[in-house]
């Protein structure tokens, strides 16, 4: 099968369009044929191999040599111990830990796949796990989102931000989406009340104030987040520099008791709610924003355009 292959960290000049083994389920796995697939930020961490992600796939080379793991596709094959799908099926979720979805082929445990609508392309299917569950799990479960609110995505133009908007308009609350300049428009037209632009402006230092802020790129200190939360707000992280989010730990107790602001963060629960998802989608409550898609050849290209965060929603490849 044909895929994309690194064996050092590095740039996306590592990434080798390749002819490999097609892979083999064990008993307990399916076997997709991958028809889409998305690129995440975790993606390109793991490309560019920094300390946390080698902790996680190999200190001085990446044990999986294979990335991608919001993938959708068809099972064409099932190990002796699948009871949930069968061949023919068309699935989507995240294969975090194991990756391999910039492949034709990859196999995956039952537990991380979800069937996709018939309505639903492959492209959109590919574009929703991680960042529609962060949005989600941030404005839902840790944000605990309500009617009336006043709320801030910081990141907003991007793959959780473009889910986030949709999601936070079924509440009723008024948006307010932080991104650079050239996501502004977009942005507007997807339903965002506000937009700022952070390179002409700082939202923490003009005087509003917000219910609920979810945060993509936690980049300022957690006083400057505060002072931008009205009283008894909520400020999630979902992601950010690893420095802002020690500091985030170890201040939340005392802005909680000295300001009555809370600091909360999301701690992925990959595929938790991606039946979730199929209802909105089926509904026509949501529709993913797609940046290509591109070819599998492409895709050290696409990360190029990941990493110089030029993409509007989620980069997909087609396969
Ligand atoms: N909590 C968990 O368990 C978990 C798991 C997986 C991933 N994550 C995190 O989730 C996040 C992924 O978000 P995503 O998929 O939406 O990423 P994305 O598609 O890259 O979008 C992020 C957006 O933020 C913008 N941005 C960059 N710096 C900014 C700043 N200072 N102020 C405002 N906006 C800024 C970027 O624009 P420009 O750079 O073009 O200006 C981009 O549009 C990452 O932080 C990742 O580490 C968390």
């Amino acid at each position: 099968m044909k895929a994309i292959v690194y064996h050092r960290y590095g740039t996306p000049d590592n990434l080798e369009f390749k002819e490999i083994d097609k892979p083999i389920p064990k008993e307990d796995e399916v076997l997709i044929k991958v028809h889409a697939v998305s690129i995440n930020d975790w993606d390109d961490g793991l490309l560019h191999g920094d300390f946390i992600n080698r902790l996680l796939n190999g200190l001085r080379k990446p044990k999986r040599k294979i990335l991608g793991s919001d993938i959708a596709g068809r099972i064409e094959a099932v190990g002796k111990n699948v009871k949930q799908f069968k061949p023919g099926d068309d699935v989507y979720g995240d294969l975090s830990g194991r990756w391999g979805g910039f492949a034709e082929y990859v196999c995956a445990k039952e537990n991380l796949l979800a069937l996709k609508p018939a309505t639903m392309s492959f492209e959109e299917a590919a574009s929703i796990p991680q960042a529609a569950m962060l949005a989600v799990q941030g404005l839902i479960d840790k944000g605990k989102i309500k009617q009336g609110q006043k709320l801030l995505i910081n990141g907003a133009g991007g793959g959780v931000g473009t889910f986030g908007i949709q999601i936070a308009k079924l509440y009723g609350v008024e948006v307010t989406g932080v991104d650079n300049t050239g996501k502004l428009d977009m942005m507007l037209s997807m339903g965002f009340d506000h937009v700022i632009d952070y390179t002409k402006e700082d939202f923490t230092k003009n005087g509003k104030c917000y219910d609920l802020i979810l945060d993509v790129k936690t980049k300022r200190s957690m006083f400057d987040y505060a002072r931008a939360l009205c009283r008894h707000g909520v400020y999630v992280t979902v992601g950010g520099s690893m420095g802002r989010l020690f500091q985030a730990l170890f201040l939340a107790p005392w802005i909680s008791m000295i300001y009555k602001k809370h600091i909360r963060f999301v701690a992925l629960k990959p595929n938790k709610d991606l039946n979730y998802m199929n209802e909105l989608f089926e509904a026509g409550k949501i529709i993913p924003v797609i940046d290509g898609p591109y070819r599998l050849d492409e895709v050290p290209e696409a990360f190029r355009l990941f990493g110089k965060a030029e993409h509007k929603g989620k980069i997909v490849i087609t396969i």
